[in-house]
């Protein structure tokens, strides 16, 4: 067994106000605000963060980001500096996922430049890598995901791993209901580690907490999580219901 801390970290994605941001986090925060055993975490959006912030205050649950600039500020209309996130005490920011690939033209270069300015600015970037059903299905899986690896921690330090996540999101399984089996996601998971362990050295790489994401919920949760490369979660869909969201939580510290 590694040790690891899980990590739960829910991305909310374009959902919820302010308000109904708030009140979920409440919720989170009353059933599993005070554990210490998981790392947990919340990303909603950008307008959100004052009033998610503010309801985790005094909480072990820390507040992610979904996406972050990797220039500190200037003439970039719509983007978002690591300053403007410190200020509401981000802790996690989601990079590279492939929403933003594909509907961002985001490249891996660019998601690169926002992993180190996310580590530099004290802040742990979650690398999100994924293949889709049509590159599955080529038998490209793990060349294609341990190029998006490589190519997105370029640069990183052996030192810093273990403020690295990586999330592995098959595209495919991403809101679909579709999961992949235990054993598809540790394959790809541990070809990850054997990544990590060429950039960031054999002994560093063990501290890189690697998520899975596609279609993660209360009734598949157990499996994936006691596979020995899954460190965690990073969940869409369950993670807008606190039901859902803290079962998944449970399901993580159970396995101790
Ligand atoms: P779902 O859990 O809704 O499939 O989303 C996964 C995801 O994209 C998390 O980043």
């Amino acid at each position: 067994m590694s040790n690891r801390k899980y990590l739960i970290a829910g991305n909310w994605k374009m959902n919820k106000t302010a308000c109904e941001g708030a009140e979920l986090a409440r919720q989170i925060v009353e059933a599993v605000g005070k554990q210490t055993s998981v790392a947990v975490c919340v990303c909603p959006t950008f307008t959100s963060l004052d009033a998610v912030s503010k309801a985790l205050d005094g909480s072990n649950i820390v507040l992610g980001a979904q996406n972050m600039h990797p220039k500190a500020s200037g003439a970039y209309t719509g983007e978002i500096a690591a300053d403007m996130l410190r200020q509401f005490f981000v802790g996690y920011v989601i990079l590279g996922h492939s929403e933003r690939r594909q509907y961002f033209g985001e490249t891996d270069a660019f998601v690169n430049e926002k992993v180190l300015a996310t580590l530099a600015n004290n802040m742990r970037p979650i690398l999100c890598v994924g293949e889709t059903l049509e590159e599955r299905e080529a038998g490209k899986t793990i060349e294609l995901v341990s190029a998006q690896v490589k190519e997105g921690l370029k640069g990183v330090k052996g030192e810093q791993a273990e403020n690295v996540v990586v999330a592995y999101e098959p595209i495919w399984a991403i809101g679909t209901g579709k999961t992949a089996t235990p054993a598809m996601a540790q394959e790809v998971h541990a070809a990850i580690r054997v990544v990590l362990k060429e950039v960031l050295g054999a002994a560093q790489a063990e501290k890189v907490r690697i998520l899975y994401g596609g279609s993660m919920k209360p009734d598949n949760a157990d499996a994936l999580l006691a596979e020995p490369d899954i460190d965690g979660g990073l969940i869409g869909g369950a993670a807008l219901d606190a039901k859902s969201f803290v079962s998944l939580v449970e399901s993580a510290a159970k396995q101790g």
